[in-house]
């Protein structure tokens, strides 16, 4: 494959960044933002509250200037997981707010336990009613000294949007260091917040007294650039990623290295790019264990495993971060892929071939994967489970067509 791609906005940007527009008093614009039905679900909570959310191509426009409602229906909790991210920001709007207790997925159990620690801390009384979670500050939300067990890059998120209107100052400590923390903390800032350290391990929150709106363009999608760098690694190729940042992929630029891979960002006429050339002989990478941010991230692990199983030699993938991240190695091994799976171990043997077959993708990244191991299939393969591709792709298969890919949404 060849040729030069867009990057869209970051998914992982734009869920936040919209149920943040929930603090603002006014109009907020944001733009660079994917068609993704997670997106659309969430534009379904804002209108629901009574924000009069609307899209013009990739420009979505968030009037939040009343706010009629503070609970989210247990349908439109259920279509995304990631919407315990309005918790916080309806919080910090009204002082409460009524919504579903998000349940596991597809990826083994989400609880969501620091969040609920850090707003009890910060003063939100809790109730668990039967599956309901009914939260409220009768005495309002004040900052707090919070230290996280583990850097969540939700509850960082819950935090931050409860803490930027509460009474004081809030602390967070091992943070989430994300890009998309910063991409959140950048937007509330431009609305009126005080966020300092942001993408650091320790974020500091001024409480002010209301925000206002702002126009902010959503930074690049790391994991669907590294999606697209790997459909172009396995079928040996060469191509310019543009609106792609470089620097929030340095935790894979090593990998690509080791495999042979010739990888730079640069700048060309203002806009950030990535090249990418995977024409020489290729080799498996030694050892890739996901972590948090900086570290190589869990979502790019099952791209990089369909990579894994088209080139010479033995790789190692350790996932740490969540317990079922797997399911797609039984996918890959239906297209002719060696991995043998041990809980959070998979061991994956390169092979000289895959051939096409029909798969299922159980989840957004697994079936990203399959798409990817399918471009070096020989023949055809069928992908069901597209919905899941849907949440995250904007395009997935006109952009691989663009560089060469053959693939047709049936
Ligand atoms: C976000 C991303 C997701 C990515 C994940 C990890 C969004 C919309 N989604 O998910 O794509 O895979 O980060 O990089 O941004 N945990 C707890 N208790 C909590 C919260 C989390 O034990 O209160 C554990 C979870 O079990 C999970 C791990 O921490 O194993 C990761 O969770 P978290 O960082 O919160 O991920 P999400 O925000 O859900």
């Amino acid at each position: 494959m060849a040729g030069e791609l867009d990057v869209q906005g970051a998914k992982n940007s734009i869920l936040p960044l919209l149920s943040g527009t929930v603090l603002c008093q006014g109009e907020s614009v944001l733009h660079n933002c994917p068609n993704l039905s997670d997106a659309d679900a969430a534009c379904r909570i804002l209108n629901c509250l009574g924000c009069k959310c609307t899209r013009v191509n990739k420009s979505i426009t968030v009037n939040s200037e009343l706010l009629l409602n503070t609970d989210v229906p247990e349908e439109l909790m259920r279509e995304m997981r990631s919407s315990i991210v309005f918790l916080g920001a309806i919080l910090g709007r009204t002082r409460q707010c009524k919504l579903t207790f998000p349940g596991g997925c597809e990826l083994g159990p989400r609880p969501i336990d620091l969040h609920l620690m850090a707003l009890r801390k910060m003063g939100v009384e809790i109730k668990n009613e039967s599956g309901y979670l009914e939260c409220s500050a009768p005495k309002g939300i004040h900052g707090a000294h919070i230290s996280l067990s583990l850097p969540s890059v939700g509850a960082t998120e819950n935090i931050i949007l409860a803490a930027v209107t509460a009474k004081g100052t809030t602390e967070i400590h091992n943070a989430a260091r994300e890009p998309e923390i910063t991409d959140l903390a950048d937007f509330l800032n431009k609305c009126g917040a005080r966020i300092n350290g942001a993408g650091s391990g320790t974020v500091i929150i001024e409480g002010v007294e209301k925000l206002g709106g702002a126009e902010h363009k959503v930074i690049p999608d790391r994991i669907v650039a590294a999606t697209y760098l790997c459909c172009a690694a396995i079928t040996r190729g060469e191509i310019i990623l543009k609106n792609a940042d470089f620097s929030h992929i340095s935790a894979l630029v090593p990998v690509f290295e080791q495999m042979g891979c010739k990888i730079y960002g640069y700048n060309s006429d203002g806009e950030d790019r990535i090249y990418i050339n995977a024409r020489k002989p290729l080799r498996a990478p030694h050892k890739i264990i996901t972590t948090w941010h900086p570290g190589f991230p869990t979502d790019a692990q099952p791209m990089f495993m369909a990579l894994a199983s088209t080139l010479k030699g033995t790789s190692v993938f350790e996932e740490t971060i969540f317990d079922n991240r797997f399911r797609h190695a039984d996918e890959l091994m239906r297209l002719g892929a060696k991995i043998s799976v041990n809980k959070t171990i998979a061991v994956v043997e390169g092979v000289n071939r895959l051939s096409g077959a029909d798969v299922k993708a159980t989840d957004l990244r697994g079936g990203a994967a399959l798409v990817t191991a399918a471009l070096f299939a020989e023949g055809t393969s069928r992908i069901s489970g597209i919905s899941h591709i849907d949440r995250g792709y904007d395009d997935l298969v006109g952009n691989l067509k663009k560089i060469g890919a053959d693939i047709n949404n049936a």
